[in-house]
Protein backbone atom coordinates (compact mmCIF):
# COMPACT_ATOMS: atom_id res chain seq x y z
CA UNK A 1 0.00 0.00 0.00
CA UNK A 2 1.15 3.44 -0.87
CA UNK A 3 0.60 6.57 0.84
CA UNK A 4 -0.36 9.95 -1.33
CA UNK A 5 2.01 12.94 0.02
CA UNK A 6 -0.36 15.36 1.38
CA UNK A 7 0.66 19.31 0.47
CA UNK A 8 3.57 20.93 2.66
CA UNK A 9 3.82 24.01 0.67
CA UNK A 10 6.71 26.45 2.70
CA UNK A 11 5.45 29.74 3.59
CA UNK A 12 6.25 32.62 1.42
CA UNK A 13 5.47 35.43 4.41
CA UNK A 14 8.90 35.74 5.44
CA UNK A 15 10.15 37.71 2.07
CA UNK A 16 9.22 41.14 1.18
CA UNK A 17 9.78 41.72 -2.52
CA UNK A 18 9.97 45.61 -4.16
CA UNK A 19 7.58 46.16 -6.84
CA UNK A 20 11.06 47.66 -8.58
CA UNK A 21 15.01 47.26 -7.91
CA UNK A 22 17.19 49.56 -8.96
CA UNK A 23 21.21 48.57 -9.01
CA UNK A 24 23.01 48.39 -5.59
CA UNK A 25 26.15 50.83 -6.35
CA UNK A 26 28.28 52.50 -3.71
CA UNK A 27 26.36 51.02 -0.45
CA UNK A 28 23.18 52.23 -1.69
CA UNK A 29 20.38 51.09 -4.31
CA UNK A 30 20.22 53.67 -6.83
CA UNK A 31 17.52 53.33 -9.57
CA UNK A 32 17.59 52.32 -12.97
CA UNK A 33 16.31 53.34 -16.15
CA UNK A 34 15.19 50.64 -17.90
CA UNK A 35 13.63 47.50 -16.53
CA UNK A 36 12.42 43.94 -17.14
CA UNK A 37 10.18 41.55 -15.34
CA UNK A 38 11.63 38.42 -13.06
CA UNK A 39 9.45 35.69 -12.72
CA UNK A 40 8.35 32.51 -10.66
CA UNK A 41 9.11 29.71 -13.82
CA UNK A 42 6.55 27.55 -11.63
CA UNK A 43 3.83 30.04 -12.03
CA UNK A 44 5.12 32.60 -14.47
CA UNK A 45 3.52 35.15 -11.91
CA UNK A 46 6.01 38.56 -12.20
CA UNK A 47 7.63 38.88 -9.09
CA UNK A 48 9.34 42.12 -9.53
CA UNK A 49 10.70 44.51 -12.16
CA UNK A 50 14.91 44.31 -11.88
CA UNK A 51 17.09 47.18 -13.94
CA UNK A 52 18.52 47.08 -17.42
CA UNK A 53 22.03 48.11 -16.17
CA UNK A 54 23.82 50.21 -19.11
CA UNK A 55 27.29 51.33 -19.77
CA UNK A 56 27.13 54.45 -17.64
CA UNK A 57 25.35 52.09 -14.64
CA UNK A 58 28.78 49.53 -15.09
CA UNK A 59 31.08 52.90 -14.76
CA UNK A 60 29.22 54.25 -11.47
CA UNK A 61 29.96 51.02 -10.10
CA UNK A 62 33.45 50.58 -11.37
CA UNK A 63 34.28 53.65 -10.00
CA UNK A 64 32.55 52.98 -6.65
CA UNK A 65 34.59 49.77 -6.39
CA UNK A 66 38.26 51.21 -7.00
CA UNK A 67 37.60 54.22 -4.57
CA UNK A 68 36.73 51.52 -1.84
CA UNK A 69 40.01 49.29 -2.97
CA UNK A 70 42.18 52.63 -2.86
CA UNK A 71 40.31 54.27 0.29
CA UNK A 72 39.21 51.06 2.54
CA UNK A 73 39.30 48.05 1.38
CA UNK A 74 43.65 47.77 0.24
CA UNK A 75 44.20 49.56 3.87
CA UNK A 76 42.51 46.83 6.13
CA UNK A 77 44.20 43.88 7.06
CA UNK A 78 43.39 40.45 6.52
CA UNK A 79 41.95 40.02 9.89
CA UNK A 80 39.93 43.01 9.71
CA UNK A 81 38.38 41.24 6.10
CA UNK A 82 38.18 38.64 7.36
CA UNK A 83 35.93 40.10 10.19
CA UNK A 84 33.27 41.43 7.68
CA UNK A 85 33.13 37.78 5.83
CA UNK A 86 32.30 36.16 9.23
CA UNK A 87 29.74 38.77 9.94
CA UNK A 88 28.14 38.18 5.92
CA UNK A 89 28.43 34.61 6.77
CA UNK A 90 26.49 34.62 10.30
CA UNK A 91 23.57 37.14 8.55
CA UNK A 92 23.42 34.71 5.71
CA UNK A 93 22.88 31.75 8.38
CA UNK A 94 20.41 34.16 10.68
CA UNK A 95 18.18 34.70 7.13
CA UNK A 96 18.59 31.72 5.52
CA UNK A 97 15.10 30.97 5.27
CA UNK A 98 14.02 34.33 3.83
CA UNK A 99 17.22 33.48 1.32
CA UNK A 100 15.83 29.78 0.49
CA UNK A 101 12.39 31.02 0.11
CA UNK A 102 13.32 33.74 -2.21
CA UNK A 103 15.74 31.33 -4.17
CA UNK A 104 13.29 28.92 -4.97
CA UNK A 105 10.76 31.53 -5.64
CA UNK A 106 12.68 33.39 -8.42
CA UNK A 107 14.26 30.27 -9.76
CA UNK A 108 11.64 27.38 -9.77
CA UNK A 109 14.55 24.63 -7.59
CA UNK A 110 12.70 22.64 -4.67
CA UNK A 111 12.73 24.45 -1.16
CA UNK A 112 14.72 21.02 -0.08
CA UNK A 113 17.39 21.86 -1.92
CA UNK A 114 17.57 25.62 -1.68
CA UNK A 115 16.80 25.20 2.04
CA UNK A 116 19.14 22.52 3.14
CA UNK A 117 22.01 22.98 0.37
CA UNK A 118 22.15 26.41 -1.93
CA UNK A 119 22.10 28.44 1.07
CA UNK A 120 24.20 26.45 3.58
CA UNK A 121 26.92 25.73 1.21
CA UNK A 122 26.65 29.63 0.89
CA UNK A 123 27.16 30.59 4.53
CA UNK A 124 30.44 27.84 4.38
CA UNK A 125 31.72 29.55 1.64
CA UNK A 126 31.53 32.81 3.53
CA UNK A 127 33.16 31.35 6.43
CA UNK A 128 35.54 28.85 4.61
CA UNK A 129 37.07 32.52 2.91
CA UNK A 130 36.78 34.62 5.78
CA UNK A 131 39.51 31.79 7.25
CA UNK A 132 41.92 32.38 4.90
CA UNK A 133 41.74 36.45 4.96
CA UNK A 134 44.67 37.05 7.15
CA UNK A 135 46.22 33.74 6.01
CA UNK A 136 47.36 34.38 2.52
CA UNK A 137 51.16 34.59 3.23
CA UNK A 138 51.22 31.41 4.26
CA UNK A 139 48.97 29.45 1.77
CA UNK A 140 52.26 28.77 -0.46
CA UNK A 141 50.64 31.83 -2.84
CA UNK A 142 53.97 33.72 -2.96
CA UNK A 143 55.33 35.97 -0.57
CA UNK A 144 52.80 38.91 0.42
CA UNK A 145 51.06 38.20 -2.55
CA UNK A 146 48.73 40.72 -4.11
CA UNK A 147 45.02 41.39 -5.48
CA UNK A 148 44.24 42.57 -9.00
CA UNK A 149 41.89 45.69 -7.33
CA UNK A 150 38.61 45.60 -8.98
CA UNK A 151 37.01 42.32 -9.58
CA UNK A 152 34.14 41.83 -12.41
CA UNK A 153 31.99 39.15 -12.03
CA UNK A 154 29.45 37.52 -13.71
CA UNK A 155 27.38 34.82 -12.95
CA UNK A 156 24.54 32.33 -14.31
CA UNK A 157 20.86 31.24 -13.02
CA UNK A 158 21.14 27.75 -12.18
CA UNK A 159 22.46 28.62 -8.22
CA UNK A 160 22.21 31.93 -8.57
CA UNK A 161 23.37 33.28 -4.28
CA UNK A 162 25.58 29.74 -4.62
CA UNK A 163 27.34 31.34 -7.44
CA UNK A 164 27.86 34.71 -5.68
CA UNK A 165 28.97 33.22 -3.01
CA UNK A 166 31.88 31.43 -5.19
CA UNK A 167 32.75 34.46 -6.58
CA UNK A 168 32.59 37.41 -4.22
CA UNK A 169 33.60 35.31 -1.00
CA UNK A 170 37.40 34.65 -2.13
CA UNK A 171 37.17 37.99 -4.26
CA UNK A 172 36.73 39.84 -0.44
CA UNK A 173 38.94 37.99 1.41
CA UNK A 174 42.02 38.18 -0.91
CA UNK A 175 41.52 41.85 -0.63
CA UNK A 176 39.30 42.80 -4.17
CA UNK A 177 36.57 44.81 -4.82
CA UNK A 178 33.93 43.69 -6.60
CA UNK A 179 31.55 43.91 -9.79
CA UNK A 180 28.95 41.40 -10.16
CA UNK A 181 25.92 41.12 -12.39
CA UNK A 182 23.66 38.11 -11.86
CA UNK A 183 21.64 36.37 -14.34
CA UNK A 184 18.63 38.10 -16.24
CA UNK A 185 16.07 35.65 -14.45
CA UNK A 186 17.71 35.11 -11.21
CA UNK A 187 18.78 38.51 -9.46
CA UNK A 188 16.36 38.64 -6.17
CA UNK A 189 18.54 37.19 -4.01
CA UNK A 190 21.69 39.18 -5.44
CA UNK A 191 20.18 41.98 -4.17
CA UNK A 192 19.02 40.73 -0.74
CA UNK A 193 22.65 39.83 -0.07
CA UNK A 194 23.44 43.85 -1.19
CA UNK A 195 20.86 44.24 1.88
CA UNK A 196 23.00 42.30 3.78
CA UNK A 197 26.29 43.72 2.56
CA UNK A 198 24.00 46.94 3.99
CA UNK A 199 23.36 45.14 7.61
CA UNK A 200 27.25 43.86 7.97
CA UNK A 201 28.64 47.65 7.02
CA UNK A 202 30.56 46.30 4.96
CA UNK A 203 32.39 49.63 3.57
CA UNK A 204 30.37 51.30 0.51
CA UNK A 205 31.83 50.55 -2.83
CA UNK A 206 33.55 46.91 -1.83
CA UNK A 207 30.58 45.26 -3.37
CA UNK A 208 28.49 46.76 -6.28
CA UNK A 209 25.59 44.81 -7.88
CA UNK A 210 24.74 45.84 -11.22
CA UNK A 211 21.67 43.76 -12.53
CA UNK A 212 21.03 43.43 -16.54
CA UNK A 213 21.31 41.21 -19.09
CA UNK A 214 24.49 39.88 -21.59
CA UNK A 215 25.25 43.70 -22.88
CA UNK A 216 25.40 44.49 -19.21
CA UNK A 217 27.77 41.33 -18.64
CA UNK A 218 29.75 42.53 -22.10
CA UNK A 219 30.27 45.91 -20.49
CA UNK A 220 31.73 44.66 -17.31
CA UNK A 221 34.34 42.45 -19.42
CA UNK A 222 34.93 46.03 -21.65
CA UNK A 223 35.88 47.73 -18.61
CA UNK A 224 39.20 49.40 -18.84
CA UNK A 225 38.81 49.48 -15.01
CA UNK A 226 38.13 45.59 -14.11
CA UNK A 227 41.72 43.43 -14.34
CA UNK A 228 40.40 40.46 -13.13
CA UNK A 229 37.21 38.86 -14.30
CA UNK A 230 35.09 35.60 -13.36
CA UNK A 231 32.68 33.77 -15.08
CA UNK A 232 30.35 31.12 -14.93
CA UNK A 233 27.81 30.32 -18.01
CA UNK A 234 27.53 29.18 -20.95
CA UNK A 235 30.38 27.25 -23.52
CA UNK A 236 29.46 30.37 -26.20
CA UNK A 237 29.88 33.51 -23.22
CA UNK A 238 33.15 32.23 -22.08
CA UNK A 239 34.50 31.63 -25.58
CA UNK A 240 33.22 35.53 -26.42
CA UNK A 241 35.03 36.61 -23.26
CA UNK A 242 37.99 34.93 -24.49
CA UNK A 243 37.84 36.71 -27.53
CA UNK A 244 37.43 39.88 -25.62
CA UNK A 245 40.00 39.91 -23.07
CA UNK A 246 43.05 38.32 -25.53
CA UNK A 247 44.86 41.65 -26.26
CA UNK A 248 44.40 42.82 -22.85
CA UNK A 249 46.06 42.23 -19.87
CA UNK A 250 43.26 41.33 -18.27
CA UNK A 251 42.62 37.87 -16.49
CA UNK A 252 40.55 35.26 -16.43
CA UNK A 253 38.18 32.29 -14.95
CA UNK A 254 35.58 30.89 -16.86
CA UNK A 255 33.64 27.77 -15.45
CA UNK A 256 31.60 26.40 -18.63
CA UNK A 257 29.79 23.50 -19.47
CA UNK A 258 30.16 20.13 -19.15
CA UNK A 259 28.70 16.68 -20.26
CA UNK A 260 29.80 14.45 -17.23
CA UNK A 261 29.99 10.86 -17.43
CA UNK A 262 28.71 8.56 -14.41
CA UNK A 263 30.98 5.36 -15.08
CA UNK A 264 29.18 2.44 -13.11
CA UNK A 265 30.87 -0.73 -13.44
CA UNK A 266 29.44 -4.32 -12.38
CA UNK A 267 31.14 -4.78 -8.91
CA UNK A 268 29.30 -1.25 -7.84
CA UNK A 269 26.36 -1.75 -5.25
CA UNK A 270 23.89 -0.85 -7.89
CA UNK A 271 21.14 0.49 -5.41
CA UNK A 272 23.73 3.31 -4.06
CA UNK A 273 24.60 3.85 -7.60
CA UNK A 274 20.86 4.13 -8.56
CA UNK A 275 20.64 6.56 -5.54
CA UNK A 276 23.77 8.38 -7.39
CA UNK A 277 22.66 8.45 -10.98
CA UNK A 278 19.11 10.15 -9.85
CA UNK A 279 21.12 12.86 -7.16
CA UNK A 280 23.78 13.16 -10.50
CA UNK A 281 21.17 14.25 -13.27
CA UNK A 282 18.10 15.13 -11.48
CA UNK A 283 19.39 17.38 -8.73
CA UNK A 284 18.39 21.18 -9.26
CA UNK A 285 16.31 20.05 -12.44
CA UNK A 286 19.54 19.11 -14.15
CA UNK A 287 20.70 22.47 -14.25
CA UNK A 288 23.73 21.69 -13.25
CA UNK A 289 27.40 22.64 -15.00
CA UNK A 290 28.63 19.32 -13.46
CA UNK A 291 25.56 16.99 -13.76
CA UNK A 292 26.46 13.36 -14.56
CA UNK A 293 24.73 13.88 -17.87
CA UNK A 294 25.51 10.75 -19.54
CA UNK A 295 25.66 7.23 -17.63
CA UNK A 296 27.99 5.05 -18.93
CA UNK A 297 27.27 1.42 -17.58
CA UNK A 298 28.53 -2.12 -17.37
CA UNK A 299 26.67 -4.02 -20.09
CA UNK A 300 26.16 -7.27 -17.78
CA UNK A 301 24.63 -5.06 -15.31
CA UNK A 302 22.66 -2.77 -17.56
CA UNK A 303 19.44 -3.77 -18.23
CA UNK A 304 18.78 -4.68 -13.73
CA UNK A 305 20.47 -1.05 -13.34
CA UNK A 306 17.64 0.52 -15.87
CA UNK A 307 14.70 -1.44 -14.21
CA UNK A 308 15.70 -0.21 -11.02
CA UNK A 309 16.49 3.34 -12.31
CA UNK A 310 13.05 3.43 -13.89
CA UNK A 311 11.12 2.27 -10.74
CA UNK A 312 13.01 5.18 -8.77
CA UNK A 313 12.23 7.96 -11.31
CA UNK A 314 8.60 6.79 -11.17
CA UNK A 315 8.54 7.90 -7.35
CA UNK A 316 10.51 11.45 -8.65
CA UNK A 317 8.10 13.88 -7.21
CA UNK A 318 7.84 17.37 -9.79
CA UNK A 319 5.55 20.04 -9.08
CA UNK A 320 5.33 23.06 -6.49
CA UNK A 321 8.93 23.91 -5.97
CA UNK A 322 7.70 25.38 -2.30
CA UNK A 323 6.26 22.31 -1.58
CA UNK A 324 8.73 20.24 0.88
CA UNK A 325 7.84 16.93 -0.81
CA UNK A 326 8.84 18.07 -4.41
CA UNK A 327 11.95 16.77 -5.48
CA UNK A 328 11.99 17.63 -9.47
CA UNK A 329 11.17 21.83 -9.63
CA UNK A 330 10.44 23.70 -12.51
CA UNK A 331 12.35 24.80 -15.44
CA UNK A 332 14.11 28.00 -14.79
CA UNK A 333 12.98 29.90 -17.83
CA UNK A 334 10.80 29.13 -21.24
CA UNK A 335 14.07 29.39 -23.66
CA UNK A 336 15.48 26.60 -21.76
CA UNK A 337 12.75 24.57 -21.64
CA UNK A 338 12.55 24.90 -25.85
CA UNK A 339 16.36 23.91 -25.34
CA UNK A 340 15.96 20.92 -23.47
CA UNK A 341 12.68 20.06 -26.14
CA UNK A 342 15.13 20.45 -28.88
CA UNK A 343 17.64 18.71 -28.01
CA UNK A 344 14.99 15.62 -26.73
CA UNK A 345 13.56 15.48 -30.17
CA UNK A 346 16.92 15.77 -31.96
CA UNK A 347 17.35 12.49 -29.53
CA UNK A 348 14.36 10.96 -30.93
CA UNK A 349 15.38 11.40 -34.33
CA UNK A 350 18.77 10.00 -34.03
CA UNK A 351 16.69 6.70 -32.70
CA UNK A 352 17.23 6.83 -28.93
CA UNK A 353 14.49 5.32 -27.12
CA UNK A 354 12.94 7.99 -24.39
CA UNK A 355 10.93 7.13 -21.10
CA UNK A 356 9.83 8.85 -18.61
CA UNK A 357 7.63 8.68 -15.80
CA UNK A 358 3.93 9.39 -15.52
CA UNK A 359 3.98 13.09 -14.56
CA UNK A 360 1.25 15.15 -14.26
CA UNK A 361 2.36 18.31 -15.28
CA UNK A 362 0.86 22.18 -14.30
CA UNK A 363 -0.31 24.19 -17.73
CA UNK A 364 1.19 27.06 -16.12
CA UNK A 365 5.15 27.55 -15.60
CA UNK A 366 7.69 25.46 -17.25
CA UNK A 367 8.03 22.12 -16.54
CA UNK A 368 9.57 18.98 -18.13
CA UNK A 369 9.41 15.47 -16.62
CA UNK A 370 12.68 13.59 -15.89
CA UNK A 371 13.67 11.86 -18.69
CA UNK A 372 15.92 8.64 -19.81
CA UNK A 373 17.39 7.63 -23.29
CA UNK A 374 18.65 4.30 -24.00
CA UNK A 375 20.16 3.53 -27.27
CA UNK A 376 22.60 6.27 -27.02
CA UNK A 377 25.99 6.16 -29.00
CA UNK A 378 28.67 8.47 -28.85
CA UNK A 379 27.89 10.42 -32.16
CA UNK A 380 24.58 10.98 -30.81
CA UNK A 381 23.99 15.25 -30.10
CA UNK A 382 22.15 14.09 -27.39
CA UNK A 383 25.57 12.33 -26.31
CA UNK A 384 27.91 15.14 -26.57
CA UNK A 385 25.66 18.43 -26.50
CA UNK A 386 24.74 19.75 -23.20
CA UNK A 387 20.94 19.52 -22.66
CA UNK A 388 21.26 21.49 -18.96
CA UNK A 389 18.21 19.68 -18.05
CA UNK A 390 16.54 16.81 -16.47
CA UNK A 391 17.63 14.74 -19.65
CA UNK A 392 20.16 11.05 -19.04
CA UNK A 393 21.97 9.75 -21.67
CA UNK A 394 22.82 6.00 -21.64
CA UNK A 395 25.52 4.52 -23.10
CA UNK A 396 27.21 1.11 -22.48
CA UNK A 397 30.43 -0.25 -21.70
CA UNK A 398 32.14 -4.19 -21.88
CA UNK A 399 35.71 -3.24 -20.65
CA UNK A 400 37.16 -0.79 -17.89
CA UNK A 401 39.34 0.67 -21.17
CA UNK A 402 35.75 1.25 -23.19
CA UNK A 403 34.16 2.89 -20.64
CA UNK A 404 37.14 5.44 -20.20
CA UNK A 405 37.60 6.22 -23.83
CA UNK A 406 33.73 6.96 -24.11
CA UNK A 407 33.83 8.70 -20.93
CA UNK A 408 36.49 11.20 -22.21
CA UNK A 409 34.95 11.40 -25.90
CA UNK A 410 33.20 15.04 -25.03
CA UNK A 411 34.34 18.35 -25.89
CA UNK A 412 34.30 19.10 -22.33
CA UNK A 413 36.14 17.86 -19.29
CA UNK A 414 34.01 19.09 -15.78
CA UNK A 415 33.09 16.34 -13.83
CA UNK A 416 32.51 12.26 -13.53
CA UNK A 417 31.75 9.74 -11.42
CA UNK A 418 33.04 6.17 -10.96
CA UNK A 419 30.55 3.57 -9.23
CA UNK A 420 32.81 0.60 -8.18
CA UNK A 421 33.20 -1.83 -4.70
CA UNK A 422 37.09 -1.82 -5.36
CA UNK A 423 39.69 0.91 -4.58
CA UNK A 424 42.27 -0.12 -6.76
CA UNK A 425 39.72 0.60 -10.28
CA UNK A 426 38.20 3.68 -8.59
CA UNK A 427 42.22 5.12 -8.53
CA UNK A 428 42.94 3.04 -11.71
CA UNK A 429 39.95 5.36 -13.01
CA UNK A 430 40.33 8.51 -11.59
CA UNK A 431 43.96 8.36 -13.36
CA UNK A 432 42.42 7.90 -16.58
CA UNK A 433 39.35 10.42 -16.61
CA UNK A 434 39.98 14.06 -18.09
CA UNK A 435 37.39 15.71 -15.63
CA UNK A 436 38.19 17.70 -12.95
CA UNK A 437 36.22 17.19 -10.24
CA UNK A 438 35.59 12.72 -9.63
CA UNK A 439 33.18 11.45 -7.28
CA UNK A 440 33.76 7.93 -6.15
CA UNK A 441 30.56 6.22 -5.15
CA UNK A 442 29.21 9.74 -4.36
CA UNK A 443 27.97 12.56 -7.00
CA UNK A 444 27.53 16.08 -6.96
CA UNK A 445 29.52 16.82 -3.60
CA UNK A 446 30.40 19.87 -3.06
CA UNK A 447 33.04 21.65 -0.26
CA UNK A 448 34.01 25.24 -0.19
CA UNK A 449 37.81 23.81 0.42
CA UNK A 450 37.82 21.56 -2.92
CA UNK A 451 38.89 23.26 -5.84
CA UNK A 452 36.20 23.23 -8.93
CA UNK A 453 37.15 23.68 -12.87
CA UNK A 454 37.15 21.76 -15.62
CA UNK A 455 39.74 20.47 -18.55
CA UNK A 456 39.17 21.25 -22.35
CA UNK A 457 36.00 23.42 -22.86
CA UNK A 458 34.79 23.15 -19.55
CA UNK A 459 36.89 26.31 -18.60
CA UNK A 460 40.21 28.01 -17.33
CA UNK A 461 41.09 28.19 -13.63
CA UNK A 462 39.63 26.30 -10.37
CA UNK A 463 37.16 28.31 -7.58
CA UNK A 464 37.14 27.70 -4.47
CA UNK A 465 40.24 25.88 -2.01
CA UNK A 466 43.47 27.53 -2.09
CA UNK A 467 43.74 26.85 -5.94
CA UNK A 468 40.37 29.27 -5.68
CA UNK A 469 42.36 32.20 -3.88
CA UNK A 470 45.40 32.33 -6.39
CA UNK A 471 43.03 33.29 -8.94
CA UNK A 472 42.74 36.44 -7.00
CA UNK A 473 46.12 37.43 -6.55
CA UNK A 474 48.44 38.82 -8.41
CA UNK A 475 51.68 36.77 -7.65
CA UNK A 476 49.66 33.47 -7.05
CA UNK A 477 50.23 30.36 -9.04
CA UNK A 478 47.25 30.17 -11.27
CA UNK A 479 46.67 26.68 -12.22
CA UNK A 480 45.34 26.95 -16.12
CA UNK A 481 44.05 30.00 -15.47
CA UNK A 482 44.69 32.88 -18.12
P1 LIG B 1 24.71 32.57 -20.60
O1 LIG B 1 26.12 32.11 -20.66
O2 LIG B 1 24.18 33.38 -21.73
O3 LIG B 1 24.49 33.45 -19.28
C1 LIG B 1 25.31 33.43 -18.15
C2 LIG B 1 25.60 34.85 -17.69
O4 LIG B 1 26.38 35.54 -18.68
C3 LIG B 1 24.35 35.72 -17.50
O5 LIG B 1 24.54 36.55 -16.38
C4 LIG B 1 24.30 36.54 -18.78
O6 LIG B 1 23.60 37.75 -18.64
C5 LIG B 1 25.77 36.78 -19.04
N1 LIG B 1 26.12 37.09 -20.44
C6 LIG B 1 25.45 36.75 -21.58
N2 LIG B 1 26.11 37.20 -22.65
C7 LIG B 1 27.23 37.84 -22.21
C8 LIG B 1 28.32 38.50 -22.84
N3 LIG B 1 28.41 38.60 -24.16
N4 LIG B 1 29.31 39.01 -22.06
C9 LIG B 1 29.25 38.90 -20.73
N5 LIG B 1 28.23 38.30 -20.07
C10 LIG B 1 27.24 37.76 -20.79
O7 LIG B 1 23.82 31.31 -20.36
P2 LIG B 1 22.26 31.10 -20.77
O8 LIG B 1 21.98 31.67 -22.11
O9 LIG B 1 21.44 31.57 -19.66
O10 LIG B 1 22.19 29.50 -20.86
C11 LIG B 1 22.50 28.86 -22.09
C12 LIG B 1 23.19 27.55 -21.84
O11 LIG B 1 24.41 27.77 -21.15
C13 LIG B 1 22.44 26.58 -20.95
O12 LIG B 1 21.51 25.85 -21.67
C14 LIG B 1 23.56 25.72 -20.44
O13 LIG B 1 23.87 24.71 -21.36
C15 LIG B 1 24.71 26.68 -20.31
N6 LIG B 1 24.88 27.20 -18.94
C16 LIG B 1 25.91 26.71 -18.19
C17 LIG B 1 26.06 27.13 -16.89
C18 LIG B 1 27.14 26.60 -16.02
O14 LIG B 1 26.95 26.54 -14.82
N7 LIG B 1 28.28 26.28 -16.55
C19 LIG B 1 25.13 28.07 -16.27
C20 LIG B 1 24.13 28.59 -17.16
C21 LIG B 1 24.01 28.13 -18.43
MG1 LIG C 1 13.02 34.53 -12.05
Amino acid sequence: MTFEYAPAPESRAIVSIKPKYGHFINGSFVAGKKHFPTINPATEEILSHISLGGLSDVDKAVAAAQKAYTKTWSKLSGKERGKYLYRIARILQERAREFAVLETLDNGKPIRETRDIDIPLVAAHFFYHAGWADKLDYAGLGHSPQPYGVAGQIIPWNFPLLMLAWKVAPALATGNTVVLKPAETTSLTALLFAEVCQQAELPDGVVNIVTGDGSTGAAIVNHPGIHKIAFTGSTDVGKKIARAIASTDKKATLELGGKGANVVFDDAPIDEAVEGIVNGIFFNQGHVCCAGSRLILQESIADEVIEKLKVRMSKIRVGDPLDKNTDLGAINSKEQLVKIKELSAIGDAEGAERWSPQCNLSDKGFWFAPTIFTGVTQAHRIAQEEIFGPVLSILTFRTPQEAMDKANNTPFGLSAGIWSEKGSRIFWASQHLKAGVIWANTFNKFDPASPFGGYKESGWGREGGKHGLAAYLKTGKETGAK
